[in-house]
């Protein structure tokens, strides 16, 4: 079954399944782009990182298709400094997006993706207040995976762009997968101590630098990954809007859970796009421990 008729299927708010499937087509024309360059842009974004011309070119294929399609009332990206409002829109939605995640992996040729959230209205609003999350994964297939908050669901592109229903109702089994960003040496203590855990127990490690991707092997095989606040950098890396809420929509909704390592990160209300945070999201046993191991300090 395609994505379009699996929407129509679910009784998608139509408006929604125009949206997705603008996120669909425009997620085949971003794979047809990896082609052209692989090259740095020589810009910076507003986390001072090195933007790469391909990261430019996914954000503004994005960008100008909604504008062109007027399908959302609100856009914020991770390449952009502020909030871009389209005039005279077709609906009230606002979307948040990682145009291209994993983006420092696109010269070695590893798996890269791009993340969307999707809001009833404003962009500044509680991750459980998201409509809709999805992200596509380019990888040596490209997958789309997405949640309207009725179970996850994966689909595979084929050689037309066209999306493919392969699994329904995803949900997240245990396993012992475990993907830890940042250094060892600036691990704050209680951190430390569950990694220890982890370790102890068996957990194989699995850190890529494409969120999306270790993401989705975490989705289909369990454990967790973070990326924790750590020494002079107690924030972490990861974005609230473009990352980390998208994302810890899709595995709440099939049976995991997403903490800052104190809270679930789906119930901070942002007040800037550029919020940082620190992430643990994957089964719900391992995120319940590092909430104990930090709550306790
Ligand atoms: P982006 O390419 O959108 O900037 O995101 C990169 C993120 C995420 O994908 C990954 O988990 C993490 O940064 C990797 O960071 P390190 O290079 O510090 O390991
Ligand atoms: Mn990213
Ligand atoms: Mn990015």
């Amino acid at each position: 079954m395609n994505l379009k008729d699996f929407l129509s299927r679910n009784n998608t708010d139509p408006k929604l399944s125009e949206l997705i499937l603008f996120f669909a087509e425009n997620g085949q024309t971003i794979k047809s782009g990896f082609l052209k360059s692989q090259n740095k842009a020589g810009t910076h974004n507003i986390y001072g990182e090195e933007q790469m011309a391909l990261d430019k070119w996914a954000d503004d294929v994005l960008i100008n298709g909604l504008k062109k399609t007027r399908l959302v009332r609100y856009i914020a990206t991770e390449e952009q400094p502020g909030i871009i409002e389209i005039d005279n829109p077709k609906n009230q939605f606002g979307v948040v997006i990682d145009p291209l995640d994993g983006s420092s992996l696109i010269d070695v040729n590893l798996a890269v993706g791009t993340i969307i959230g999707i809001y009833p209205g404003t962009v500044l609003d509680m991750g459980k207040n998201m409509i809709a999350a999805m992200y596509i994964l380019y990888g040596p297939l490209t997958t789309l995976t997405f949640t309207t908050g009725n179970g996850v669901h994966d689909f595979v592109m084929d050689e037309k762009g066209d999306f493919h229903l392969t699994a329904e109702n995803i949900k997240m089994p245990d396993g012992k997968i475990y993907a830890p960003g940042a250094l060892r040496k600036d691990y704050l203590p209680a951190h430390a101590r569950f990694i220890e855990i982890l370790e102890k127990d068996g957990y194989k490690l699995r850190f890529s630098g494409s969120f999306v991707a270790d993401m989705h092997q975490i989705l289909h095989k369990g454990g967790m990954f973070t990326y924790p606040g750590i020494k002079g950098k107690e924030k972490g890396k990861l974005r609230l809007l473009f990352e980390a809420n998208p994302m810890g929509k899709i595995i709440t909704e099939a049976g995991g859970a997403v903490s800052n390592g104190k809270i679930d990160i789906l119930s901070i209300k942002p007040d800037v796009i550029d919020y940082i945070t620190p992430i643990y999201a994957g089964g719900k046993k391992e995120i319940g421990l590092i909430n104990r191991y930090m709550n306790e300090i």
